[in-house]
């Protein structure tokens, strides 16, 4: 009988190939991928999974896949003279485990969407009206920024810090996109001033180099 032995060429091709296959792996830097065409999330569901469990399918139609909380303007009368509506799985359940979803953000004049960041996604937006001054802080501590009007584009890579604000004459609207269904948000302000239980004064006096009236002055702002 013969005996067949593998080619000596073997190991330097299957490395290249397992060396290829890693590489060009697809990074899930974001939300998982789906594991079927659709999840509608069933938001009533008592299961806690990571994400949302399916409604039956049997249920689903057409409404599910179409959103209309984006038609109306939202209301900016609140202290910081901007709002966001959100259109994430919360919303609109039809974009659970599709890793993406959007936000409408409205501006009064002089509107200012505060300093925030979102743990997990990417965002990217266009300005529909007005001028925005679009920011964001790295990691290093560079500020990057630009006055945007109408049809321009913007992105905050995933998880710096950024804000938009009106510095047109007029009200102003853009749309934000994200690679999650749900992005999260954390404000800044609230975050460490509005929590609940607070915050200790004096980590915040000492973070911040202030002295504790003044702290109680900011939290009296955001305390819930
Ligand atoms: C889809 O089903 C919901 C109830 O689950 C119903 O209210 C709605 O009218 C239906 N929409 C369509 C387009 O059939
Ligand atoms: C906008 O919100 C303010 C404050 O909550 C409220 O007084 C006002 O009636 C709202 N305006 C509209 C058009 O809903």
């Amino acid at each position: 009988m013969e005996t067949t032995t593998l080619p000596s060429i073997f190991p330097s091709v299957f490395y290249t190939i397992m060396v290829l296959f890693l590489v060009l792996l697809p990074c899930h830097a974001s939300d998982p991928d789906p594991l079927q065409d659709f999840c509608v999330a069933d938001l009533q569901s008592t299961a806690s999974i990571n994400g949302f469990p399916c409604k039956p399918q049997s249920t689903v139609n057409s409404s599910d896949f179409f959103f209309s909380g984006f038609t109306k303007e939202g209301n900016t009368s609140n202290p910081f003279g901007a709002i966001v509506t959100p259109g994430n799985v919360l919303s609109f359940p039809g974009l659970n485990t599709l890793g993406i979803s959007m936000n409408r953000v409205d501006f009064a004049p002089g509107g200012l969407n505060p300093p925030h960041s979102h743990p997990r996604a990417s965002e990217s937006g266009v300005v529909i009206q007005g001028k925005l001054l679009v920011g964001f802080i790295t990691t290093r501590n560079v500020f990057y920024s630009k006055v945007l009007g109408p049809g321009e584009m913007f992105v905050i890579p995933r998880g710096l810090v950024h804000f938009q604000k009106n510095v047109g004459e007029g009200k102003a609207l853009a749309f934000t996109a994200f690679n999650s269904q749900l992005s999260g948000a954390v404000v800044a302000a609230p975050n460490l001033f509005g929590a609940t239980p607070a915050v200790p004064n004096n980590v915040l006096a000492q973070a911040f180099q202030i002295d504790d009236s003044l702290v109680n002055q900011i939290k009296s702002k955001f305390m819930p």
